[in-house]
């Protein structure tokens, strides 16, 4: 698969099928990925990949958490503005209420709602989970390197017929999550990642979520060379 297709074909998959994955297949990705760039070729990257045992223990606690204890994990960095505006707010709410639509909840559903955000932290019942660490002492060049790495895993896996999801979701559970895979206090909790096989029954792994035309956020500067 060339690089274009992979990135053309790539989506977020929201419903895995239990077929396992097998270890050299995601230490492959992870060998792809690891030749992502970063600057000063510092490569940023802490991972620790979850599955069986591990991967149980935190979907039970974060799920517990998550319905029960939401006010006592306070997320350790901001993903998104504080204050929404516009375009991001128009493009959020359509991607939001995209994936609902298709998945039959209307507006003002709680319950339905908060069970579909809650599907997260069973990694859309992914076989195996990955988290993503970077120290804190390594500021935003360090998290830019690791946008390029998580994409790269993505396009590793697309590559080799797997199904991916990135989860900011699991975030705020840092303080869980570092518990049970034994990351230190020093380091930051990014996001996870579901990875396995995709669900192809699954209807909301139809979903495509429309992107702005290359226009929209492009400015040519080309007087002078004939344009
Ligand atoms: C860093 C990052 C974190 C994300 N976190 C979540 C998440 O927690 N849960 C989720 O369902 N999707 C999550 N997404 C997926 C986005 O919603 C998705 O990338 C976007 O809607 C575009 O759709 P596509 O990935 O299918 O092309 C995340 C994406 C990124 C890049």
């Amino acid at each position: 698969m060339n690089v274009e297709t992979a990135l053309r074909q790539r989506s977020s998959i929201r419903a895995f099928s239990q077929t396992p994955v097998a270890r050299e297949l995601v230490e492959s990705i992870l060998d792809a990925a690891r030749f992502s760039p970063s600057g000063s070729n510092i490569q940023p990257w802490h991972v620790h990949v979850v599955s069986g045992d591990s991967r149980a223990q935190i979907v039970r606690e974060v799920r517990h958490a998550a319905q029960f204890e939401r006010d006592q994990h306070p997320p350790a960095y901001n993903y998104y503005p504080p204050q929404w505006r516009d375009p991001y707010l128009a493009r959020r709410r359509a991607c939001g209420w995209g994936l609902y639509s298709l998945l039959g909840i209307t507006k003002g559903d709680r319950v339905r709602g908060l069970q579909q955000e809650l599907r997260n932290f069973d990694f859309f019942d992914a076989p195996v989970g990955l988290f993503f660490f970077i120290d804190d002492d390594i500021p935003y060049g360090g998290w830019l390197d690791y946008g390029m790495f998580l994409q790269s895993i993505m396009l590793a896996a697309q590559s080799k017929g797997l199904a991916t999801c990135p989860q900011a979701a699991w975030a705020p559970f840092h303080r869980i999550i570092r518990r049970v895979v034994g990351a230190p206090d020093s380091q930051t909790l990014i996001c996870g990642l579901a990875l396995g096989y995709a669900d192809s029954t699954a209807e909301v792994n139809s979903y495509r979520p429309q992107r702005v035309d290359t226009g929209e956020f492009t400015t040519w500067h080309l007087s002078g060379e004939g344009n």
